[in-house]
């Protein structure tokens, strides 16, 4: 990997593109520090000793009954209603469970710039709405890949928070402060400025820095103040303190509720022109200047479960066992860039509009991937497709290529297909389902993916 002397954006070399892929053929692994760090808030916040020789078993029984049945039943109940949450009582429960959760959504948006030279060597981030700390975590896990395959480089990164939440400033600082003491000696990571402020119309954003990442996970949801009330209007702040050649990451929960939300601002910050999509959703066939629909396209992360997690599913939280987290992201930026150029070639492919008229033909087909369906204990995977050309805000409407996952290893895809990536497929053949149209992959298919 080189650094651009202009930009300062770190330049894909030939083999760097695989590299990185291949840290997305794995499950991710949470490292043992920042669990450890995780218990060792919980020791401090409640007066007990902490001792750091002690094994994870040892210290996670060292936390008091009572201590501990507080946090079970909180992370039963934190978010069971739709109603405003009231953190007040609740940090350390969000912390025990929702920050192993948080933190490595953030890969996937991270991947769509870097794959496109467009991540900065030094970067200077602003997380909203910054909770325990989840993001920052995330980003500093994903450059310490980097620093570590690239020795050769001297990385940083620099940290300004927003919180509503006092307490949740105080763990975002030990957490990132952690994060900072385990670190590989080529990546600095500095907590610059804690902003202990409610975002709303009446924030001041001159005494803030100019940023090369923006970002907000699980700001604008129906628990979270009023901000999806005032979600563009945040958005359309956010253009004054980012860097001409910034992005905006929005991560929100994988539910389609949340989902539509988060899309219903998209479509209304586009109109405005203040931001463009960068990815996951961009046009095939012609650039994407507004966006109309509001389709539920979960993308997912894969990880091994945490030890946390496991000891939270014992005590019967079954939402803690799970293998895939389900969210969902945009991100922006104001410079019209997009993750994929328009396709100029179109005569061989069928636009997906039209493929209506093709049943039982065998056709080629170019498309952004919505969404992949894969069931339990199935070799099945369904990968529902966009290409901007029609809207899938109904079931009915949905169109899918269908095909085993054998197939897609047999063509050289070893990494997970999970959303946003851009797919060709040559001779699939297309039928008509309950569900819509369905794409038949067959042994004289092709395929290639773009990430
Ligand atoms: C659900 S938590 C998300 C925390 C973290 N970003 C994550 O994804 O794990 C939302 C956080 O945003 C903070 N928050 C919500 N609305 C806010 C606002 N308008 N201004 C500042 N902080 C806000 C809350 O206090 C809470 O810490």
């Amino acid at each position: 990997m080189i650094v651009d002397k202009i930009d300062g954006c770190l330049v894909l070399q030939e083999f760097d593109l695989v590299s990185t892929l291949s840290e997305f053929k794995y499950n991710r692994t949470t490292p043992e520090y920042i669990e450890r760090s995780i218990l060792k808030y919980i020791y401090l916040k409640n007066h007990i000793t902490f001792n750091a020789e002690y094994g994870f078993e040892e210290l996670l029984f060292g936390i008091s009954d009572e201590v501990l049945s507080k946090i079970i039943s909180d992370v039963k109940t934190m978010f069971f209603s739709s109603e405003r949450i009231n953190y007040n009582s609740f940090h350390d429960a969000y912390l025990f469970y929702y920050l192993e959760a948080n933190i490595f959504k953030v890969w996937k948006p991270l991947l769509d710039l870097h794959i496109n030279n467009l991540l900065k060597k030094d970067l200077i981030i602003l997380d909203i709405g910054a909770g325990p700390g989840s993001v920052p975590l995330g980003i500093v896990e994903f450059y310490k890949l980097l620093a570590v395959k690239n020795p050769g480089l001297q990385f940083s990164i620099i940290i300004d928070i927003i919180e509503a939440e006092e307490t949740f400033i105080d763990i975002a600082n030990h957490m990132i402060s952690e994060t900072a003491r385990f670190n590989t000696s080529n990546l600095g990571v500095k907590l610059r400025n804690k902003v202990h402020q409610v975002l709303d119309e009446k924030f001041e954003y001159n005494s803030m820095d100019t940023y090369d990442l923006i970002t907000m996970s699980n700001f604008m949801t129906i628990n979270e103040r009023d901000n999806i009330k005032r979600g563009t209007a945040i958005l359309s702040q956010l253009p004054r303190i980012l860097k001409e050649d910034g992005s905006i990451i929005i991560i929100e929960p994988g539910d389609s509720v949340n989902g539509q939300l988060m899309k219903t601002i998209r479509n209304e910050i586009t109109d405005s022109g203040d931001l463009n999509v960068y990815s996951p959703c961009s046009g095939v066939w012609e650039k994407k200047e507004s966006y109309k629909c509001n389709c539920y396209s979960p993308t997912r992360t894969y990880w091994n479960v945490p030890r946390l997690h496991k000891f939270l599913f014992k005590k019967g939280i079954r939402k803690a066992g799970r293998e895939q987290l389900p969210f969902q992201y945009v991100v922006y930026r104001r410079d019209g860039l997009t993750k994929y150029n328009e396709v100029v070639n179109q005569q061989y492919y069928v636009k997906l509009k039209d493929l209506r008229q093709c049943f039982g033909k065998s056709i080629n087909v170019k498309a952004n991937v919505r969404s992949v369906i894969e069931r339990k204990n199935s070799h099945q995977l369904a990968i529902l497709l966009c290409d901007g050309s029609c809207t899938f805000d109904k079931q009915e409407s949905e169109i899918k290529a269908v095909m085993n996952k054998d197939f897609l290893t047999a063509v050289g895809i070893t990494c997970h297909v999970i959303a946003g990536e851009r797919l060709t497929l040559k001779n699939v053949i297309v039928k008509s389902t309950k569900y819509g149209v369905e794409l038949e992959v067959s042994n004289d298919s092709k395929i290639d993916i773009e990430y």
